[in-house]
């Protein structure tokens, strides 16, 4: 196992203000891990988001809703660890940022001290606002999200596409305008048309990041699960899956426990010696009836590399 100091210089949101007038597109993937998060650093991400997804795909709720803040603190301590480049964003889970501008800053500046997150995500927008600015306000970067905000999903009617009239799109639009102008860094946007999309993104000078919501976005966002097929099944229309890795640890298990009953596992490849002697040795004591477990002997014979 690796364990390389995470003190490379990391990515710095002057450097992701760029890219947008620069026409750079912006890669972002989600990460719970720290071998996630190293991957995904390797691969060359400006973002890792540790998603309050996490419920889902590493947890196993059925929405988004459950995740603690200590859960996302220890998932998003553990990425960190694992990232040396990527701008490292923090989701903000359901009821950690809802009460007050009080307890949504306290609870930002929890992720930045014992996380070393380097940003924080909040959902919606209305009185998500007043949280933005307050959080903005004390130096840590925010990242707003609107159309489809999982943890609104039940007032939302569900997990639909937002923003599909006029009327709708129109507040999209505005959403996004005050969340740049309350201080956002950038906006996710989810399941939202790409023709409304890519006019928000054309009218906002800050970056969008899309997720279901087409190419005019400035960056783009998966699930790790998602991306790399760990989930299986019928996926959202937005999901696109660059492997297939349920199907290889299905292999990978599958032959393990085949080998470790027919006995082909472990091999002497992994299994440690004895020097010949001690062997004899052992085995002339044991045959005499030497007592084995005394006193002297205990402790004395680890040899664990
Ligand atoms: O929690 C998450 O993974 C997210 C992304 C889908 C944007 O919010």
């Amino acid at each position: 196992m690796t364990t390389e100091p995470t003190t490379a210089a990391r990515f710095s949101l002057p450097e992701l203000a760029a890219m947008k007038p620069r026409g750079e597109k912006i890669a972002m993937v989600t990460a719970y891990d720290a071998p996630g998060a190293r991957l995904a650093d390797e691969a060359g991400v400006e973002m890792i988001l540790v998603g309050d997804s996490a419920a889902m795909v590493v947890l196993g709720h059925d929405s988004t809703v459950p995740a603690t803040m200590d859960e996302m603190i220890v998932l998003t301590r553990a990425a960190r660890r694992g990232s040396r480049r990527a701008l490292l964003v923090a989701d903000m889970p359901f009821g950690s940022f809802q009460l007050s501008d009080h307890e949504a800053l306290a609870n930002a500046i929890r992720f930045v001290k014992e996380a070393d997150a380097d940003a924080v995500k909040l959902e919606g927008a209305g009185p998500t606002l007043d949280r933005v600015r307050a959080i903005v306000g004390a130096g840590i970067p925010v990242m707003g999200h609107i159309g489809l905000t999982p943890q609104s999903a039940t007032m939302l009617g569900g997990y639909k596409a937002q923003g599909r009239s006029a009327l709708k799109a129109r507040g999209l639009l505005a959403d996004a305008l005050a969340l740049e102008r309350a201080g956002c860094f950038s906006i996710v946007l989810e399941a939202v048309p790409a023709a409304v999309a890519s006019r928000i993104s054309q009218s906002l000078r800050i970056p969008t990041i899309g997720i279901g919501a087409g190419a005019g976005c400035d960056g783009q966002v998966l699930v790790w699960h998602d991306l790399l097929g760990i989930t299986e099944g019928r996926a959202p229309k937005f999901v696109k899956r660059y492997g297939a890795v349920a199907a290889e640890i299905r292999r990978a298990l599958a032959d393990y426990v085949a080998e470790v009953r027919s006995g082909a596992f472990p091999g002497d490849e992994h299994t440690y010696g004895i020097p010949p002697e001690e062997l004899a040795l052992f085995e002339s004591e044991l045959d005499a009836g030497v007592l084995v477990g005394a006193e002297d002997v205990r402790g004395s014979g680890s040899d664990w590399l």
